[in-house]
């Protein structure tokens, strides 16, 4: 096996992949029989040893996060799933249940078996109805060949899967607003402590993971954790699965070990659209900071992407080309955030409204140098006082990019907008351009 070989998209290319005939065919669900005949103790060393690190963004050792769990009390305790993917450019949770459901449902069940839970949850995207159908398809098809329910594989262990759909808030991918929504509630942010290992999901210990993370778990209960381990870099350890959209080739989902750069995922997907050349880039999603071609060969860990001044987020790889108006670009992604801010804290609630209104103001070419500062004033504000990630991930984009594009952002002021005509090649509609402004 060369690292290049799939392992949580290796069914993907197989007719009805997602039934759970196919994946039985392909070896599915003997890692639940050995996990079966392990101790739970045993189950979670493994996933510490195998270097597993959560998929979700954030990059916590999985392992440890079980182990930080309050000890069995005869009480419930629950999984919860996080498969809320609502980050602009990332897209591999939803490909994945959609191809690989029941790949989810036995990282879920070895899960359970490991923090000695009796209820998992999965808290699925709303807007995915079709994400939703197929996960409800699958785990009745667990149920009935009795993967879940009683005395699974007569073990004496009982688990029951809930499938939930959200309502299609970006808040509700933050895992304590998540556990709100999960309850009934407005998804917002709890404050920590308590936290989740000891009072979460009604006030009960909950460990949540996010889609990707569950899903490596099998593999690596079957293959072993040293196999798992002997991918990637010396911190970021295993397989992943890079998103690769915008301006490339062949976009879509491309599975390596840690530590691939750019340059080989390019390679890998024909590379960037024939006639132009790369202008910049996100490692991870929205939320973190573009990088340009001077990072073609930074190696996609989470040790690599931070010293290259950004983070690898959720390897939500969007390419932008030359053609590309920077200013554009962010301006879209600050009307997201502005969007999705749920309103709890001030510098998020008012900092992302302020911040859209002078991006506003750069494109219709009433834009001053002045709005230049004011965006990098604003995003400090934001930055660290804001009540949880979301509010932080809202200034990443825009201090990179008049970091990296400052030019490209005076221009908009000396030339009353947008200096090329976007309209032409962007991949965003834009407004037209004032009467008589600009060159
Ligand atoms: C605004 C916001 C949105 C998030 N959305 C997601 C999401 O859609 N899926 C996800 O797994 N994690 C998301 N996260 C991260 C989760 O809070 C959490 O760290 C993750 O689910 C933990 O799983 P992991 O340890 O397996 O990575 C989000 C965080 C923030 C701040
Ligand atoms: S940072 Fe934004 S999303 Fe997070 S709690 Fe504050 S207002 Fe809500």
């Amino acid at each position: 096996m060369t690292a290049l070989d799939p392992v949580l998209t290796c069914t993907w290319a197989t007719p009805q992949s997602w039934t759970l005939s196919a994946y039985e065919a392909g070896g599915g669900y003997s890692a639940l029989k050995k996990a079966a005949k392990m101790a739970p103790a045993d189950i979670t060393q493994a996933v510490k040893e195998s270097g597993l690190r959560g998929r979700g963004g954030a990059g916590f050792p999985t392992g440890m996060k079980w182990n930080f769990l309050a000890a069995p009390d005869g009480g419930p305790r629950y999984l919860v799933v996080n498969a809320d993917e609502s980050e602009p450019g990332t897209c591999k949770d939803v490909p994945l249940i959609m191809a690989s459901p029941h790949l989810l449902i036995e990282g879920a069940i070895i899960t359970a078996l490991a923090i000695q839970c009796d209820h998992a949850f999965i808290y699925v995207r709303g807007e995915v109805v079709h994400v939703y159908r197929r996960l409800l398809a699958a785990v009745a098809e667990a149920r009935k060949a009795g993967y879940l329910g009683r005395n699974i594989l007569g073990t004496g262990f009982d688990l029951e899967i809930t499938v939930h759909a959200g309502a299609g808030a970006y808040i509700c991918g933050e895992e304590s607003a998540l556990l709100d929504s999960l309850e009934g509630r407005r998804g917002q942010p709890r404050l920590k402590p308590p936290f989740p290992a000891v009072k979460r999901l009604y006030a009960r210990p909950t460990t949540v993971n996010n889609v990707e993370t569950i899903a490596s778990v099998p593999g690596i209960i079957d293959r072993g954790a040293a196999w798992f381990a002997g991918m990637g870099t010396e911190k970021s350890k295993g397989h992943v699965i890079y998103s690769l959209s915008g301006h490339v080739e062949r976009p879509g989902q491309y599975e390596g070990p840690m530590g691939m750069t750019l340059r080989e995922l390019l390679a890998l997907a024909g590379g960037v659209r024939k006639g132009h050349h790369l202008k910049f880039w996100t490692p991870g999603g929205s939320s973190t900071p573009i990088l340009t071609d001077k990072h073609l060969d930074v190696p996609l860990d989470y040790e690599g992407v931070e010293g290259a001044g950004s983070m690898l987020g959720t390897r939500a790889l969007q390419i932008f080309d030359e053609t590309t108006c920077v200013v554009r670009a962010v301006a879209r992604w600050t009307e997201f955030y502005k969007h999705e801010s749920c309103g709890k804290c001030t510098p998020c609630r008012e900092g992302t409204f302020w911040l859209s209104q002078i991006y506003e103001r750069l494109e219709r070419g009433e834009g001053t140098e002045a709005d230049i500062e004011q965006l990098l004033d604003t995003s400090r504000s934001i930055l660290g006082r804001s009540f949880c990630a979301l509010g932080d991930s809202a200034t990443m984009t825009i201090s990179s990019s008049i970091a990296a594009f400052r030019e490209e952002y005076l221009a908009h002021v000396s030339g009353h907008g947008c200096p090329t005509d976007p309209r032409a090649t962007a991949l965003f509609a834009v407004p037209a351009k004032k009467k008589g402004a600009g060159a």
